[in-house]
């Protein structure tokens, strides 16, 4: 078990750069502290190539920290000793695009990969292919179906699946419901309520898309060109309008609806989260102007 106050995740002073010492050198991270505790939900929004995927990439080993420390469980990612193999169990990353993350023929060999490597035997690697598929929708006799043959929704079913037969502790999500249409996005969020109900258990989550946060992150940190320039509850974050049009981020629609109605003097607040709690707050307005 994690004492509370060690985070799972815990990064410090991370700055990183691609092609390092090369004249197409790119910063992408610089100077990033942020940490991950077990029942968080932590989104990471920011405008396109503000770093959120490398950031991602950086929390389960993928990248190795340049400059700056990362910890999980309070063991330090640039440590040799650590077995990477055991990070990558503990906090699963799913990909920002599946095409990049599905590499087998059959579906089912794609999600019986991560147990296959863990040494489990076989009766065990197909009752965790099973488990994955039923989590995330998808039925198991799919498990024989070609990658090739099934949709953008279902290949990002697929990976998600992949992931979770593993059993992480930590879930990172790369822009999870990025092409996804309505339904399948509404269902892909459902999966990952249900998934983090579980003790024990935090999801990352990179996204544009201020709905996905505001319905699902616990907190939140604003990611522009490599830096946080914003860190609270989504309350705090939609109360912060201007910053957000200014970095050209998306604001939910329930919040642009209460500033609107503030600029025409409604005296209405400008941090929900949900159409619910935007459509009470025009009921209660109503209810004063018609008494
Ligand atoms: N493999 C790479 N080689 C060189 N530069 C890269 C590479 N990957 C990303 N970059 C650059 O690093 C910066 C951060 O990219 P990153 O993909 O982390 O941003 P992002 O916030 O995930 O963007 P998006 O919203 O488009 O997914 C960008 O300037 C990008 O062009
Ligand atoms: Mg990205």
């Amino acid at each position: 078990m994690n004492s509370p106050a060690i985070p799972l995740i815990d990064i410090r002073g991370l700055t990183h750069s691609y092609l390092p010492g090369t004249p197409l050198e790119t910063k992408s991270l610089c100077g990033i502290d942020l940490q991950v505790h077990a029942g968080e939900t932590v989104g990471i929004i920011g405008p396109t190539g503000s770093g959120k995927s490398t950031l991602l990439q950086h929390m389960n080993g993928l990248l190795q920290p340049q400059q700056g420390e990362v910890h999980v469980n309070g063991l330090s990612l640039a440590d040799p000793s650590v077995d990477m193999r055991l990070i990558r169990q503990r906090v699963g990353l799913v990909f920002q695009n599946p095409e990049d993350q599905l590499f087998e023929r059959y579906a089912g060999d794609d999600v019986a990969y991560g147990p296959r490597n863990l040494g489990l035997p076989a009766d065990q690697v197909r009752e965790r292919v099973r488990l994955a598929m039923e989590m995330v929708g998808l039925p198991f006799a799919y498990k024989d179906r070609l990658i090739a043959e099934l949709s953008h929704g279902q290949k990002r079913r697929l990976a998600l699946a992949g992931v979770l037969a593993l059993e992480p502790q930590v879930l990172l999500l790369d822009e999870p419901t990025a092409g996804l249409d309505p339904q399948g996005r509404r269902e892909l969020l459902q999966v990952l309520r249900q998934w983090r109900a579980k003790a024990g258990r935090a999801m990352v989550l990179a996204s544009h898309n201020m709905e996905d946060i505001a319905e699902l992150a616990t907190r939140v940190y604003v990611l522009v060109a490599g830096r946080i320039a914003f860190h609270g509850s989504p309350r705090d974050l939609f109360a912060h309008y201007e910053m957000l049009v200014q970095h050209s981020l998306a604001v939910p629609a329930a919040t642009e609806v209460m500033h609107a109605l503030r600029q025409y003097g409604y005296p209405v607040p400008t941090d929900v989260l949900s159409m619910e709690e935007a459509v009470n707050e025009i009921k209660g307005l109503l209810h004063v102007q018609t008494n």
